[in-house]
């Protein structure tokens, strides 16, 4: 059995409400998986090779509910609308670019290499329409030995002419796709990916939910970012009470498990429904700040038992970095609790790395912790020019590392007990 001790400053959130730490300790990874940590080596395990990270921090590694791959090109760029101008102005002619395989390995390959430096070891990413392009970034990320769930995107209506998709044919290059990766790697997962409601019509959304319940395959969509979307939706689906409802009607709202990127302005209602159903909500607040879609509530889905995790949305968003995310994510929530709502208490900076690792984590099974059982998917973090780490307790050093550390900081990556070097 394939045994490997980690001895270092170990920190990770278990719950949201505080970290837990153990300071220069021992962590256990059999088979890929944590099964315990100890202040002192127990004499069983003396002879097992150990890797040892005296005064480094050993955290779990990041989890991104929510990218872009075709968009990473943009990033920074056309910030200046909101979403429905920004999609047709931006958004659009770049993702059809990728009908080309070659310009598509150009940046999937840089893509990946800026997933690894930030130190995201799990990450939920729609691709464009193109089959191939989508196959090619699966087998990249195979190769890269980083986890994902991986969409090719379906739509086909409104949107511009080359992207858009003929309905038979896009529910079968999803079917396709597949069936040809639903066993090919444990790491690198399909995932069924309608674009949004305003691009997808009924007869696709029907398609694409039945082949999530019939292949057990989960789904990634976009639900209530931005004021103008929502009312669209209205009044293309009047015949239901929601946005949330068109999803579920179809089989794609927590049937098999799904993500909503954004969700800003869900009601009450739909909110019991992601709560009920199980839908795991990604809060974007870069991508949020930039299209001036608005602050998500976190503090209230967290409240209602609605399963939470960050996402970058590249290009949306303009970071890839998942701690300089949860740091937007703190100071987003103070700005709700300040100028909108008193009752929403604003996040503390556990409360965020616990989105940012177990919340998302949690959508690809045990990972995102150190409890026993869980994958060791982690970081090593020397974080010895950020403070006297001598001076400053474990929990004031994740704190510094989140708002002022950054890639440089991460030494090393781990997925399921397996280090990941840079990819080429
Ligand atoms: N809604 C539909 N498509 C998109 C997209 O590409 N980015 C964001 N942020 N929202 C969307
Ligand atoms: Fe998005």
């Amino acid at each position: 059995m394939s045994k490997i001790i980690f001895k270092g400053d170990i920190v990770f959130t278990p719950t949201k409400d505080k970290f837990q730490v153990h300071k220069n300790s021992y962590l256990v990874v059999e088979e890929g998986k944590v099964t315990g940590i100890y202040g002192e080596l127990k004499k069983e395990y003396k002879d097992y090779p150990l890797r040892d990270f005296t005064h480094k921090m050993i955290i779990p590694g990041f989890v991104d509910l929510h990218l872009h791959a075709p968009q990473y090109p943009n990033r920074g760029l056309g910030l200046d609308k909101e979403l429905i101008p920004w999609l047709e102005t931006y958004t659009f002619p770049e993702e059809s670019k990728y009908k080309d395989k070659d310009y598509a390995k150009k940046v999937y390959s840089r893509l990946i290499k800026e997933l690894w430096k930030v130190g995201t070891t799990r990450a939920v990413v729609f691709s464009s329409i193109h089959k191939e392009s989508t196959k090619l970034l699966m087998d990249m990320f195979i190769e890269s030995g980083l986890g994902a769930y991986i969409g090719k995107v379906n739509m086909d209506r409104n949107t511009t002419l080359n992207l858009m998709e003929n309905t038979e044919k896009s529910i079968v290059e999803t079917e396709e796709i597949i069936l040809e990766y639903r066993d090919k790697s444990p790491l690198v997962k399909p995932i069924i990916t309608p674009r949004f409601v305003p691009t997808c019509t009924v007869k696709l959304m029907e398609g694409l939910g039945e082949l999530a319940t019939t292949y057990g395959i989960p789904v990634q969509s976009h639900l209530s970012e931005n004021t103008s979307e929502v009312k669209w939706v209205g009044e293309l689906h009047p015949e239901f009470s929601n946005y949330a409802s068109v999803y579920n009607e179809y089989k794609l709202f927590g049937q098999t498990n799904t993500i909503m990127a954004h969700c800003i302005y869900n009601t009450d209602e739909e909110i019991k429904l992601m709560a009920n159903n199980g839908v795991f909500a990604a809060h974007c607040p870069y991508s949020n700040f930039n299209l001036s879609s608005g602050i998500m509530a976190v503090r209230k889905f967290l409240d209602k038992g609605v399963p939470v995790g960050l996402g970058s949305d590249i290009s949306g968003g303009n970071s890839l970095s998942i701690s300089n995310i949860m740091a937007a994510t703190v100071q987003a929530s103070k700005i709700k609790w300040l100028e909108t709502d008193k009752a929403l208490q604003p996040l503390s900076s556990s409360e965020a790395f616990f989105l940012g690792t177990k919340g998302g984590g949690s959508f690809f099974g045990k990972v995102g912790s150190f409890e026993e059982g869980y994958d060791f998917d982690a970081l090593i973090v020397d974080d010895g020019n950020l403070g006297d780490i001598d001076e400053l307790s474990l929990e004031e050093r994740i704190q510094k590392f989140i708002y002022i550390g950054d890639d440089r900081n991460i030494i090393e990556r781990y997925v399921h007990g397996k280090k990941v070097e840079e990819p080429k």
